[in-house]
């Protein structure tokens, strides 16, 4: 089969087609043939050299990518909850070596979930890890009550425009952050107001947040802890908490938390009846071919996707 290895830390051009055996399903896993797969801004980290690089070099071979969707087409032992030519997808063994970027992937069946008859591959593609990411903080961290106000930072991205989808289900009142570009798609994902970040400072306009969301990074946390009320929730998910923030959230009453998302079939579930109803969509900004990966990873590295990348296989 073909896989995209990456030969060494660094530029695009480390990443090579290259002919390697497909894989064995070990016992709980089931090897896929996929369809389609996303893109996501942790590839871009780790193929430089961060992020999972270190946990993933010593491998033969390392494969990026997390996000698949295909048709199971080996089961192995012990697998019953799948079946050979369903139709699945999900984030693979996430923060582990997901090996996504090639036409066989193996996963542990228990992190994938049905692919609905309506949306596509690519579509289900692109709602794994950012979508699986929206539905973990939001859901399981932040439990987002009915008429809680939410400010999710970078709202036209990759998680944000799940981040805004799914806060507006869970009944939230939704303020998106982006450029002006941006403002009609977040307001039409169902946002309740929008900040444009090029012409205003959030923190100076919006105030008495119960839950921030921030995919943005750097100063973002930090500047955020002036739109939370005392006894709000900050969870940051780009770069994570610095120990100044804690202190500072701490004297303001704030709980400030890191999170990493995690691979896991139920949620897959969840976000697939989500899918399936209709009440989230994936917005794909772009889809390329096999091998032009490179030019899906320098997309995502100009910080301005608007929703997700997809690799057609
Ligand atoms: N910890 C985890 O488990 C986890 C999971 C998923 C992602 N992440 C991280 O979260 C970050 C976002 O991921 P993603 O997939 O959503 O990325 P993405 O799709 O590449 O995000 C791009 C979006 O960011 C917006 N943006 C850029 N600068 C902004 C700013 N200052 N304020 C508001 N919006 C801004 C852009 O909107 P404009 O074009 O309008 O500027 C663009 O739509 C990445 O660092 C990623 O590694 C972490």
């Amino acid at each position: 089969m073909k896989a995209i290895i990456l030969k060494e830390a660094g530029g695009v051009e480390n990443l090579i087609i290259k002919d390697i055996p497909v894989p064995s399903p070990a016992k709980g896993e089931v090897l896929i043939k996929v369809n389609a797969l996303s893109v996501n801004p942790v590839d871009i980290k780790t193929r430089k050299g961060m992020a999972l690089y270190n946990s993933l070099k010593e491998s033969e071979y390392v494969i990026l990518g997390w996000d698949v969707s295909g048709e199971v087409v080996e089961l192995g032992e012990g697998v019953t909850a799948l079946e050979i030519g369903q139709e699945v997808f999900g984030m693979v063994n996430f923060p582990g070596h997901g090996k996504a970027y090639a036409e066989y992937v193996i996963a542990p069946a228990n992190h994938l979930a049905d692919k609905p008859d309506q949306i596509t591959h690519q579509e289900a593609a692109a709602s794994s890890l950012a979508a699986l990411t929206a539905w973990q903080v939001l859901m399981q961290q932040a439990k987002v009550q009915s008429g809680e106000r939410v400010l999710m930072h970078a709202a036209a991205g990759g998680v944000g425009h799940f981040g805004v989808q799914i806060a507006k289900y869970l009944g939230a009142y939704v303020i998106g952050t982006g450029s002006d570009v941006n403002y009609d798609f977040v307001k039409e994902l169902g946002a309740d107001e929008y900040v444009d970040y090029t012409s205003e400072q959030f923190e100076e306009v919006i105030q008495n947040i119960d839950i921030v969301f921030d995919a943005v990074g750097g100063d973002n946390p930090k500047r955020s802890l002036n739109s939370l009320r005392s006894g709000g929730l900050l969870i940051a998910i780009a770069g994570g908490i610095t120990d100044e923030v804690k202190k500072l959230a701490e004297e303001k009453g704030i709980k400030a938390l890191s999170y990493m998302v995690q691979s896991n079939g139920d949620d897959m579930e969840q976000l697939a009846e989500l899918l399936e109803a209709g009440t989230i969509k994936p917005y794909i900004f772009k889809e390329f071919s096999f091998s032009e990966i490179g030019e899906a990873h320098r997309q995502i590295e100009t910080g301005r996707t608007r929703g997700k990348i997809v690799i057609n296989i």
